[in-house]
């Protein structure tokens, strides 16, 4: 990838600590529902202490570790492990960077019995292993950590050298939480990384959060507060599943940013900003197109030769997914 002098600087980012083969034993130390109503969906922000592991100090914000359900399979092997981003900042949520947190949201399908209406075993409700065995843990429990896992989604080194556009759905909004904090509240008085710390920063930040309904919103409050006190920060709620004036389907968050490019647009020309997506596999396609349709693609976007002369409107998935890259100055998360 070709860099440019307007790519961010990232930090040297810790990787692969502890394999999922040789996990740490950690302790879960906080487990509380974070999401704002009452919910078909249930998500825990729960907090891990790392204490004594080599894992303890380790992880920055945006990075994701592994948890390994002490269980066997139903073919008798090890569960294989699986990955959350922190919701915790660099100095995690002690300032001694000891206690990470995550933002786990329990899997519950109903498996689809359209092709085979008549299944022997009816349509059985599938419980994800991990995410459920994760949010029944209390307070006390030890869990198996490994990790830090991923080296690019993360803050620069100097944060306020950049503007930020960060886009979350659902649980995608776990390192915005932990990024947040660092940009905009700061490690606790007295912990060793308050004494580092180089004090809150001034650059614009957009949070575009995309969640099916209102009560799905996730550490809303405290986003609300911090959007009332900081001037820099300003929260977008995007909402896909109330209804709306017309018939249809509610926006998507790329929906919000295309509809509000008289809003975004400077921002999105300055050389300071950077682009954060995290959560759903799939989001970037709408975020790629928007971006390129929109005249953005140089700064965030390398388009494969093959479909460099197909108008972005004509884009379809398929090309988006296999022929568009996001440069260093648009990151992303998903799964
Ligand atoms: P699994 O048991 O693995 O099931 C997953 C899916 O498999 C089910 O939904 C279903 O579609 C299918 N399936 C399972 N069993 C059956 C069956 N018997 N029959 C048919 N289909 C079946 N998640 C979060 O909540 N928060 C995060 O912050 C987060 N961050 C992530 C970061 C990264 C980098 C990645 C890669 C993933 C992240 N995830 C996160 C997702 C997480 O890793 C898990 O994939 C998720 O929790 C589901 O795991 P599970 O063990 O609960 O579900
Ligand atoms: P939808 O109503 O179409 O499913 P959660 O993880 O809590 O279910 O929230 C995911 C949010 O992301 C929902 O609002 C969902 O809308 C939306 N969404 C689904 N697919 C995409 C996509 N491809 N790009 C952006 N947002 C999406």
């Amino acid at each position: 990838m070709t860099v440019h002098p307007n790519d961010p600087l990232l930090p040297e980012a810790k990787m692969h600590i502890a394999l999922p083969g040789a996990p740490v034993v950690a302790r879960i130390v906080s487990s509380e529902s974070c999401i704002r109503g009452k919910s078909a969906s249930f998500v825990r922000h729960i907090g891990i202490d790392l204490s004594g592991t080599p894992l303890e100090g380790t992880f920055l914000a945006g990075q994701s570790f592994g948890v390994i359900v002490p269980r066997i399979d139903s073919k008798g092997r090890p569960h294989k492990v699986r990955l959350y981003s922190i919701a915790s900042p660099s100095y995690g949520e002690d300032g001694f960077g000891r206690v990470i947190s995550t933002t786990c949201k329990r899997t519950i399908e109903e498996i689809p019995d359209e092709n085979d209406p008549k299944r022997s075993d009816g349509h059985p409700l599938i419980l994800g292993v991990c995410s459920n065995w994760l949010c029944d843990q209390s307070v006390g429990s030890d869990i198996l950590v490994s990790g830090p896992n991923g080296k690019r989604f993360v803050l620069p080194t100097n944060p306020s050298d950049h503007d930020y556009i960060f886009m979350a759905t659902g649980t995608g909004i776990a390192p915005f939480r932990g990024m947040i904090h660092e940009l905009l509240v700061g490690p606790p008085a007295g912990s060793p990384a308050h004494a580092k710390w180089k004090g809150l920063c001034q650059s614009k930040i957009h949070l575009v959060m995309g969640v099916p309904y209102r009560t799905d919103l996730l550490y809303d409050s405290w986003l609300r507060d911090l959007a009332s006190t900081h001037p820099n920060f300003t929260y977008h709620t995007v909402i896909s599943r109330e209804p709306l004036p017309q018939l249809g389907h509610g926006p998507h968050t790329h929906h919000y940013l295309d509809a509000r490019l008289d809003f975004f647009g400077t921002l999105l020309e300055s050389k300071r900003t950077l682009i954060y997506a995290c959560g759903l596999a799939g989001m970037q396609v709408g975020i790629f197109k928007t971006l390129a349709i929109a005249g953005f693609g140089a700064q965030y976007l390398t388009v494969h030769e093959e479909i460099a002369a197909i108008a972005p409107s004509h884009w379809t998935t398929e090309q988006i997914k296999r022929r568009v890259r996001p440069t260093h100055r648009c990151m992303l998360e998903v799964y």
